[in-house]
């Protein structure tokens, strides 16, 4: 896409314009602006190589924003900030695609694949046949057309004929290019295939937070992007984190109309390349050209072990003959083409034993049914708990106690309950009750109507302030080391915390005494309980717990605050203008704030010493290069400091361990480093790194 010229001359003028330094004019600021600004989304969003901290990002975006209400000639189509447009009121307009979206013929073996083969070479006439294979996406069609390099529509499939206009929904999805170079290659009009996807982990965040919300679950990443990518609202559709592979051009015209598949275009190698220049994801790193059935069939079963730890949803591969000729000789039948064909790749589904339903209560008090099923090997883990959402899900599946069921594993980490197979049912089966009390606290439980989730209200609920605690300390909150959730739930039942702020003041002679406790772990919980105190304003806001707020919201809001206090004064209105804050949000932020018990536990906080302040520092910390990475320092360092070392490593997301242990990611040794080294070389995982290797990684 971006040449290393390109790439060199636009990182400097990055430094320029983040320092505003130079003396552009406006519509010259204007362009650089949106050229930098488009370079840095490829870098993050195509390639996931930033090399730029959202701090200075979000400077230049603001710049482009404030030039552009100035002058408002400047704005072009393809400005970034013209990627969220208002939500439509109405329905989304047909569109016909260019040409049509035929679906594949499945595979569910290879021998289909031996089979498909033999076709192909009858109608090419050839043995000699290359085909590409890649990843086939588990996500929603689109259609995306660019004209004289402009995006200019983006349709659903429909009835593959037809489909709906949805380019404003698609405009909100960093991946996909509001302009992309096809004039480079001489293509004047293009409609290109692929797919909207939510990433595995993704999907997960999103989830979790749902449910946390007490909304309903999504079922899987395919529903979930297909439902986002049909939302009314694009403000909505840019929260969802959609991702789009492009892997098919349908329909490529120069500028005199000339039809350049087959014919300009040779291969679909090349083109996926030429994708990939311009701009775009898509499978270029998974796919492989292989020049037999043979090589087919490995690549498939490589991947078919693979796709467990990839990190999109994938339910199969893809056959394609390579060369664009060729696919024409093969043709298409009125439902899909004889040139390609999907394998689809077995469901890993278990059968097991419905054996009871536990209800646990979360700390916003959404009750959540989880079905405790008999144990059983699933896709390399066993499986005995599996969440049922809420009452609705289990009402829609018609699930008795006592039920066989079937538990997939789709790929997803998280296993889900397909239903039950009635035909096994021996009459023994019971029908489940959902509680009307709290199965903690015995408050009755209340559902409001548009909701989903029964909920307990009653804010002193052990089984709450358990989960809020947990909350509290876990790594996207305030991040305590030393106190996990086993620690929490014995500090609760030995009744020394009753409320979160009974977290700072922990009796730590007691604690020494109990079974299990030591010196040197009570001195790690102290440890890591001082050193929450000193954490950026937005994790305290997520540690808080308020509904519908997750890590996201918080560093939004987190940056339009002084002190955590200010938010006491603002009103549902005032949090909605903040950027990335909806009404439901609002007021929710809005009603945590008005609640004098929350205020107290906050003052509390303050009074131990937990920051409570948007401190400038903090807002470069937005990197996240090292996250989930953990780092140990030992000898004597030469080329910085050990806080410098520790805030570069916190500031690009990592975290620091005290001791070699199987935990840690990095050893980084200064000079004359000892005993530490000498441990670390006896566990294979560990990484030793220079202290210029370190650099590197935070450079
Ligand atoms: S090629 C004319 N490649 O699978 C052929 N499709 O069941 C165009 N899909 O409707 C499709 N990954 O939505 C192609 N790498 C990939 C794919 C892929 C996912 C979807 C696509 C298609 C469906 C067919």
């Amino acid at each position: 896409m971006y040449s290393k010229e390109e790439q060199q001359h636009l990182n400097h003028l990055t430094k320029q314009l983040v320092k505003e330094d130079s003396d552009f004019s406006d519509s010259g600021k204007a362009e650089s602006l949106r050229k930098v600004i488009n370079y840095h989304d490829w870098r993050y969003y195509v390639l996931s190589e930033p090399v730029i901290t959202d701090f200075d990002y979000d400077a230049l975006f603001k710049q482009l924003k404030e030039l552009e209400a100035q002058h408002p000639n400047l704005v072009t189509e393809d400005s970034p900030t013209q990627r969220v447009a208002r939500a439509l009121t109405d329905e989304f307009e047909s569109v016909s695609h260019l040409a049509s979206m035929l679906s594949l013929e499945n595979s569910y073996n290879l021998a289909d694949i031996e089979e498909f083969h033999k076709r192909v070479t009858g109608l090419t006439n050839t043995m000699d046949i290359e085909y590409c294979v890649e990843p086939k996406f588990d996500g929603a069609s689109i259609a995306l057309v660019y004209e004289n390099d402009m995006l200019v529509r983006a349709a659903t499939r429909g009835d593959g004929t037809v489909g709906e206009d949805i380019t404003n929904n698609a405009k909100a999805i960093p991946s996909i290019p509001l302009s992309a170079p096809f004039s480079k290659f001489g293509i004047y009009k293009v409609e290109l295939r692929g797919e909207v996807i939510i990433t595995k982990e993704t999907f997960e965040r999103k989830n979790a937070e749902r449910i946390a919300k007490g909304e309903k679950g999504f079922q899987n990443s395919r529903n979930t992007a297909s439902g986002s990518l049909r939302m009314k609202d694009p403000n909505e559709v840019a929260q969802r984190g959609l991702e789009a592979i492009l892997y098919h051009i349908s329909f490529a015209e120069d500028k005199d109309g000339n039809n350049l598949i087959a014919n300009k275009l040779q291969t679909h190698f090349e083109n996926i390349e030429m994708l990939y220049q311009c701009g775009f994801k898509t499978p270029l790193k998974e796919l492989k050209v292989c020049n037999s059935a043979q090589q087919v069939d490995d690549f498939i079963n490589t991947w078919d072990a693979k796709r467990l730890t990839f990190h999109i949803e994938t339910d199969g591969m893809v056959v394609k003959v390579n060369s664009l000729k060729m696919q024409q000789q093969c043709g298409s039948t009125s439902h899909h083409p004889r040139w390609a064909i999907a394998y689809k790749f077995a469901a890993k589904q278990a059968q097991s034993k419905l054996l009871k339903v536990e209800f646990q209560v979360g700390r916003t008090g959404a009750v959540t049914p989880v079905a405790k099923i008999e144990p059983v090997p699933l896709a390399g883990v066993t499986i005995a708990s599996v969440s049922l959402h809420n009452e609705d899900f289990i009402l829609e599946k018609n699930l008795l106690l006592g039920d066989t069921v079937i538990v997939e594993r789709a790929g997803e980490v998280i296993p889900y309950i397909v239903g039950p197979v009635p035909d096994l049912r021996t009459g023994a089966e019971h029908k489940i009750h959902f509680p009307r009390n709290c199965p903690s606290c015995h408050s009755p439980l209340v559902k409001p109507e548009e909701e989903a989730v029964w909920r307990c209200d009653n804010v002193d609920c052990p089984a709450q302030t358990e989960e809020r605690a947990i909350h509290f300390v876990s790594k996207d909150a305030m991040d305590i080391d030393g106190c996990g959730s086993s620690t929490i739930i014995e500090f609760i039942q030995r009744g020394f915390i009753k409320n979160i702020e009974d977290l700072y003041r922990l009796p730590y002679n007691e604690i020494l005494k109990l079974e299990g406790w030591k010196e040197k772990s009570v001195s790690n919980l102290r440890a890591g309980i001082e050193d929450s105190k000193n954490r950026p304003l937005w994790r305290l806001l997520n540690a808080l717990g308020i509904r519908h707020v997750g890590v996201t919201t918080s560093k939004d809001l987190a940056q339009h605050i002084q002190t955590i206090f200010d938010l006491e004064n603002r009103s549902v209105e005032d949090l909605e203008n903040i950027e990335g804050i909806g009404p439901k949000v609002a007021q929710s932020i809005f009603d945590f704030f008005q609640n004098e018990s929350n205020i107290h536990l906050l003052t509390e906080l303050k009074n131990f010493g937990v920051n409570t302040e948007n401190r400038p520092e903090d807002a470069r910390t937005k990197n996240n290069k090292l996250e989930g990475k953990t780092f140990l320092f030992t000898g004597s360092l030469q080329q910085f400091t050990r806080d410098r070392a520790k805030q570069l490593v916190e500031e690009n997301g990592g975290k620091l361990l005290s001791g070699v242990s199987a935990n840690l990611n990095y050893l980084v040794v200064g000079e004359d480093a000892g005993s530490k080294l000498a441990k670390a070389k006896k566990i294979p995982s560990i990484v030793v790194l220079t202290e210029e290797e370190f650099l590197k990684m935070v450079e």
